[in-house]
This record gives structure tokens, sequence and C-alpha cells, in this order.
């Protein structure tokens, strides 16, 4: 089968969050149950861009509205990834470095959509599948149907994956036309609540609909973010499928970016020698347990709540535990984290950016991994976490509550909590330390926890299962 992805983040190429590392890893284990996956991409100007070799496959030509543009297919020479990697270039719109963020965010990923649909548009074949991701890409299964330019693909089936429904790109109709002349007969498919919105759009018009885990597929139907009526009316289509993890990136026997690798057997005194490493950079005390929080500072993470429960438990468990958090996000919330490393020197340090090698030593370092999130579709960290040997905890949330299970259970391995509230994550960290002092128990629960298979041969069945 041959398979088309379509995102705005493709892992090492580029990544803001979970996304980049799934579309960075299915494609591979697709090639590697036998497929042709494929990923297109824009060009953004990141590192491995400028790192790696590339062959101009295509020259175009689009229109955005009435303006005419031109764009650059590029792909990744030697198939380092284990994927073909395409890129799109759009001088003026993709040029830029980073991924989100512009004011002309809009123009950029419909720009996009439309030169990624007008480059296939003139392959010889067809793909089989042309699977997009979140909203970014989600103009596609309505282009594809409806969009008089690309009626040589309207039986091409559209899979849309859903990584956040938070995010949905929503537009007002004075935008409309900004999409290729389309069956105004059709406009509906477009439209929610008397808005554009490309992820309702995709969520009606893709063949199948996916989300990547199935707590969260039973979750939309009842929050999420004004599309609950949509996804009860498409449940028929939707479908839960649970990420895996890259077990080749996140291998903690052969991870480039720690200062010493262990395995199963070596996990105690691995883990030792990398968290003092850690604890000497940041002056932590070595002997407490280390909790750690990587991610981004937003509510969907309950953030805004980090810096209220780390001092309550400062305060009150003082000296009982070490906290290293490394995020960026709202200004507001860096501020309140960053002023707690004045108070606590000893015992709390955070670091505000983005530090793939940093995260990767936290994981491998760390005790605990804390994960508070309002809301979670998946959540990667806490499935590194589980392989690294950290204990996660979290809030009985979507994918959280699809992979971890609680401590207080039969062959429990983790600590989960119903509330994302200052008093949930307190008490969470007071029954975290409890069982830090039980040796034996914490030992078992970390060398069972490593041996979970979370690897992506299993959702790669799953979505060939989709697929047919
Ligand atoms: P989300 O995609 O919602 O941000 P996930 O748990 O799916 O959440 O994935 C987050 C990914 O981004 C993980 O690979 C995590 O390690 C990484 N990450 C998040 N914030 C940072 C950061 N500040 N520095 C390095 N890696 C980060
Ligand atoms: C999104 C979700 C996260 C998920 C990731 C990859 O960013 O917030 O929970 O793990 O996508 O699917």
């Amino acid at each position: 089968m041959e398979i088309l992805h379509v995102s705005a983040e493709c892992y090492p190429m580029a990544k803001a969050g979970g996304l980049g590392d799934v579309v960075g890893a299915l494609p591979k284990y697709q090639t590697k149950a036998g497929h042709y996956a494929k990923v297109v991409m824009p060009m953004y100007r990141t590192k491995f861009l400028y790192s790696n070799e590339w062959a101009v496959d295509y020259k175009g030509v689009a229109f955005l509205g009435g303006a005419r543009f031109e764009f650059t297919i590029i792909k990744e020479k030697t198939n380092k990834l284990g994927f073909d990697l395409y890129l799109v270039d759009i001088p003026g719109l993709l040029d830029r470095e980073k991924i989100y963020g512009y004011q002309d965010d809009t123009e950029r990923f419909i720009s996009f959509q439309i030169a990624v649909l007008t480059w296939v548009n003139q392959w010889s074949h067809q793909p089989d599948i042309i699977h997009v991701h979140d909203y970014h890409a989600g103009f596609i299964p309505f282009m594809l149907k409806n969009c008089f330019a690309f009626s040589k693909l309207a039986m091409v089936k559209s899979v849309l994956t859903i990584h956040n429904a938070q995010y949905q790109g929503v537009i007002g109709w004075d935008k409309y036309y900004l999409l290729p002349e389309y069956d105004s007969f059709k406009w509906g498919d477009l439209d929610w609540n008397n808005a554009i919105n490309p992820l309702a759009s995709a969520v009606k018009c893709a063949w199948s609909v996916t989300t990547v885990s199935q707590s969260y597929m039973n979750e939309l139907r009842f929050h999420s973010n004004g599309l609950e009526k949509l996804f009860e009316y498409e449940k028929g289509k939707c479908r839960g499928i649970l990420n895996g993890i890259d077990n080749e990136v996140w291998n903690p026997e052969t991870d480039n970016y720690l200062d010493h690798n262990f395995s199963v057997k070596t996990v105690t005194a691995g883990k030792k020698k990398n968290k003092k490493k850690l604890c000497n950079l940041f002056g932590l005390d070595e002997h407490l347990p280390l909790f750690v929080f990587i991610g981004r500072l937003v509510g969907e993470k309950a953030a805004d709540i980090l810096p209220g429960a780390f001092l309550n438990v400062l305060h009150h468990q003082a000296g009982k535990a070490s906290f290293l958090v490394l995020g960026s996000g709202d200004k507001a919330v860096e501020a309140r984290l960053s002023a707690i490393m004045h108070q606590y020197p000893q015992h709390y340090y955070c670091v505000i950016g983005y530090d793939e090698a940093l995260s990767h030593k936290m994981y491998a370092s760390a005790d605990f991994l804390l994960m508070p999130s309002r809301v979670e579709p998946c959540g990667l960290n806490q499935m590194y976490a589980l392989r690294y040997g950290t204990v996660p905890m979290v809030r009985s949330t979507g994918g959280l509550q699809d992979t971890v299970t609680d401590m207080g259970e039969y062959e429990g391995f983790g600590i989960r909590f119903n509330h994302a509230s200052e008093g949930d994550i307190a008490h969470a960290i007071y029954r975290a330390t409890q069982v830090y002092q039980s040796k034996t128990h914490f030992e078992w629960m970390r060398k069972y926890m490593m041996q979970i298979d979370h690897s992506w041969e299993r959702s790669v069945d799953e979505y060939m299962q989709v697929y047919l």
C-alpha cells in the first residue's frame, strides 16, 4: 500500500510536540511492515534542512485566492529516516524558522495543502491513502472530494488522525476565496457554527477518522471544544488507535543523549548515575526522589497549577523531594515557575525552553514524571518515562488512563489521580515519596514498566485495518 502522510511536523525535521514524534515514527514502522509510506511537510528553515542532502522532485505553480504562487518540492536523498521525506517550499510563506505562531498561519497552511494536492495530481498513479494529521492538513479531505482542480483524485481515500481537537484552525467565511474553486453546493462541508472549520470539515469529509487513544475518542463526544455533536454524529467512522513509541530512538540502552546507558537489569545503578550527574548540574540533592515535568506550559497540560502544587509540597514536605521542570509556553506560568528557583534553590530548578537532549536525560534520571493534564489525547511522555524506568504520575484522562495503572491496583506500576488540582498533585507526590522509601516495591515497579511493550508494530496493524 502507498500511504502519503501530510503533516505540519515530523521529527527530526521539525517538532513542537508529540505530533512530530508520531509522524516521524508511524511511516517508518509502516515501511518496515512492507508498505510504502511517505511524508510531505513544509520546508521550514530548520537545522535538519541544512544538515542533509536534498534533490528537487517537482516545481509547480498554484493559486491562493487570486494570487499565483510558485512552489518547489524536494526529497531527502538517502532515505535516512526509513521513509521518503518530501518538503514543500513556498517562498514568502513557508520559509520560516518556526512551525507555528505567525499571523499568516492560515495562508501558510492552506497554500501548503494546495501545493501538496497540485503535486499529487500530476503523479502518473494515485496513492492508496492520503493520511492527514490535525487541522493544518484538514482541508485536504474536502479539497479531494469537492475542488474541480483535483477531481482526478476524488476517489483517493483520505484518513484524518486527530492528535488534538482543541486546535481547530477556525477562520471566517470572508476567507473562503483562499480555497481552490469548489462545488458551491458543498459549502456545508466546510462550515461549523457559521465559520470555516478545517478540523470539523476533515471529520465530515475524511473517509475514516482516528484519534490517538480509545479514551480520547470517547471523550470527544462530551468535550471537544464545540465539536461534540459532530463526533456523536460521525462516531461510526471514528476509531481510537493508541500511539506507539519509537523504540529505536527511545532506548535507554543505546540513547546517545544519556551520560550512562542502562537496561532492565542495570536500571537501579544506571538511573542513579544519570541522576547524580543531572542533580549536580542543577544544584539539586541527588538523594531525594526527583520529580520532573517536561512539556508545553499550557492550560491543557495544567501547567498553571504546577507552581502552586510545587510550593505546597516544598513548604509542607520540606526536604522530601527535588523538582526539575523543562518547558515553555504561557509567559505568566514561565515567570511563576522560574520564581520558585530563588525560594528553594536546592530543591527546585526550572529550564524554560525546548531542549531535546535535556529531555532524554530527564526521562533517564528522574524517579517520577508528573503529567496532571486536563486534556491528553494520548501523551507520549508517560510512555517514554515507562521505557526509562521513571514512574508516571498522571491524571486519569485520555491516553494517560489507557497506558498507566495505579500502584494500588493489582500489578499497578504508576500513580493516578482524578483532578487537575494542587491538592491532588500534592497528595500524589506524598504517595510517591512513600513508595520511594520501599526500595523492593519501587525497584519491582521500575523493572515491570520498562518491559511493557508500546512499540509501533501493534498500532501499525490497526491503521492497516482502517485503510482497507
Ligand atoms: P504534546 O504533543 O501535547 O505536547 P506529547 O506527550 O504527545 O504532548 O509529546 C510531547 C513531546 O514533546 C515529547 O517528545 C516530549 O519529550 C517533547 N517535549 C515537550 N516539551 C519539551 C521541551 N520543552 N523540551 C524538549 N522536549 C519537549
Ligand atoms: C497531541 C496530543 C498528545 C499526543 C500527541 C501525539 O499533541 O496533545 O496527547 O500524544 O498529539 O499524538
